[in-house]
């Protein structure tokens, strides 16, 4: 009996159908960084600006919630479908005297870049880094300890803590950096005449969310 697939399963069963899904939430976490970096420089206004923009997100709890949801559930798929095109790239990968000849080439017949390769460790760092985040500031309670300001505050004044934390916003620079100018390249933007500008744009991109992310830490471990 003929088995028939359907046109979703068939999409996203695809390599290409996967490297849309890595694109299109990949993108996504840009736009949510750069909405972060926002809310985070009003911890340069002060305790009360930054409990203030806080209260002010919590006051919309349903989207809240919302975005929340979606963020999780982009998360899982970037992780899932990066994980099956990881090992997929990996099982293709030719081996022995070929594969030391593919190193030097910095590309495998597979099609896996050696930065493509290294994506792939960046990005469980950051799965890693993610929810060691969200258990010191989200899930914790902040009405105890003087609440979010004084919690980010009493974190980054240990060394030891503010340099992890710059040390992993370096990596999610660098998982940027190659991430937003592939998920471009694969939304169809590839175009020799506008690719190298997509690249320096990317790199600028993940300049400035490796810099300002960075400066919070910094800053606070300074003036303790
Ligand atoms: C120095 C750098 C960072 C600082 C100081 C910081 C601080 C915070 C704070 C205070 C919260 C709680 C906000 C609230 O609930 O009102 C938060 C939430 C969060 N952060 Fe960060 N963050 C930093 C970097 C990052 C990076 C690089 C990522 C992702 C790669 C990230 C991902 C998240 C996520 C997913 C949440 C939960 C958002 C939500 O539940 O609405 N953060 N962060």
């Amino acid at each position: 009996m003929e088995e028939k697939v359907s046109w979703f399963t068939a999409t996203f069963m695809s390599s290409i159908g996967k490297k849309l899904v890595m694109a299109i939430t990949g993108l996504s976490f840009c736009l949510f960084l750069a909405m972060h970096l926002v809310g985070n420089f009003f911890y340069y206004g002060g305790g009360s600006a930054f409990e203030g923009y806080s209260a002010h997100l919590h006051e919309r709890l349903i989207l809240l919630r919302l975005a929340e949801g979606g963020l999780i559930f982009f998360a899982l798929l970037h992780v899932l479908f990066g994980g099956i095109l990881y090992f997929q790239n990996l099982a293709a990968r030719p081996k022995g005297y070929v594969m030391k000849k593919s190193v030097i080439r910095k590309t495998t017949p597979g099609g896996q870049t050696v930065s493509s390769r290294l994506q792939a460790y960046t990005g469980l760092y950051i799965l890693v880094f993610v929810i060691i985040h969200l258990f010191a500031f989200t899930f914790v309670d902040r009405t105890a300890g003087g609440g979010l300001y004084r919690i980010v505050t009493t974190a980054f004044q240990d060394p030891l803590y503010a340099a992890f934390y710059v040390f992993s916003v370096i990596v999610v620079g660098f998982h940027i950096n190659h991430g937003f100018w592939s998920a471009f390249q694969t939304i169809g933007a590839n175009h020799p005449k506008y690719m190298p500008a997509v690249k320096v744009i990317s790199m600028v991109y993940a300049l400035i969310i490796g810099a300002c992310f960075s400066s919070i830490p910094v800053f606070i471990f300074l003036s303790a």
